[in-house]
């Protein structure tokens, strides 16, 4: 299972103030559905309560708000009193995508603990006012050159950009592509990125690759998740260790 947090944050580093969000970008609100559905969320009480009631628990994803207190009732979402225990319970759901989404309470423990492998961003642009911020990503993080630009307008505050990271840790020696049912135009262009770093350009569908020292399935993953939307395909593409 994949452990990823989801969040947005401006150039200053802030994430809320009042216990909200700084900023009105609803495109990111529906960006931040379209990735989560389905899957796993779990929450700061705080950030819990911080969402009106009408849309809580967040539809079609299964809540879990964590709090220190065993007696913290949260109606339509599970109360953990601990990450760990959100994660032991989502892996034992057969979960294959946590997200924590926050606040800063919850982002600043989940990668302390190194548990996060992947950070969905929003930039927004700007410094903007307020109390609550994300620590900065260091350098074991490795930014996906997809990234999403959107201008400022009429119904967006800031503009603001979608990026991706991935946190790099022990090198994985093999990688199997794995329902690989691609467009011509997709399969190049995964290719060449796994070629590129295996120096294996006869990739051919679902050939087993050794992995160079620099490639990791993490970073298969990413690039083929992201062919796969941008080219929405019935079958995607996923590597799995071999
Ligand atoms: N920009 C974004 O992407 C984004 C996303 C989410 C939230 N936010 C913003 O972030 C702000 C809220 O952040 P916050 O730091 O104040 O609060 P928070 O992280 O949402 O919640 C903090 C609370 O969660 C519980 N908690 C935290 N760590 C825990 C742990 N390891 N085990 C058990 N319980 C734990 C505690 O609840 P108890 O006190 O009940 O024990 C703690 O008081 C708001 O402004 C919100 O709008 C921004």
């Amino acid at each position: 299972m994949i452990v990823s947090m989801v969040v947005a944050f401006s150039d200053n580093g802030v994430i809320g103030k009042d216990n909200g969000l700084p900023w009105s970008l609803p495109k990111d609100m529906e960006e931040f559905r379209r990735i989560t559905s389905g899957h796993h969320v779990v929450m700061g009480r705080r950030t819990w309560e911080s969402i009106p009631e009408r849309f809580r628990p967040l539809r079609g994803r299964t809540n879990v708000v964590l709090s220190r207190d065993p007696n913290y009732r949260a109606e339509g979402a599970m109360v953990l009193t601990s990450l760990d225990e959100a994660i032991k319970k989502a892996k034992l759901d057969g979960e294959s995508e946590l997200f924590v989404i926050g606040g800063a309470q919850v982002y600043e423990e989940a990668l302390e603990s190194d548990v996060v492998d992947r950070a969905y961003v929003t930039r927004v642009h700007g410094d903007v006012e307020g109390d609550a911020y994300m620590t900065a990503l260091d350098n074991r993080w490795t930014r996906s050159p997809l990234a999403t630009w959107h201008e400022a307008d009429a119904n967006h505050s800031h503009a603001f950009t979608f990026e991706r990271y991935e946190r790099h840790r022990a090198r994985k020696p093999t990688a199997h592509l794995d329902g690989w049912s691609l467009t011509h135009a997709t399969s190049t262009c995964l290719r060449g990125v796994v070629s590129g770093h295996t120096g294996r350009p006869d990739l051919t569908d679902g050939t087993a690759v050794r992995t160079s020292s620099v490639l990791s399935i993490d970073l298969v993953n990413m690039v083929a998740e992201t062919l796969n939307t941008q080219y929405m395909l019935g079958t995607p593409a996923r590597a799995v260790e071999t």
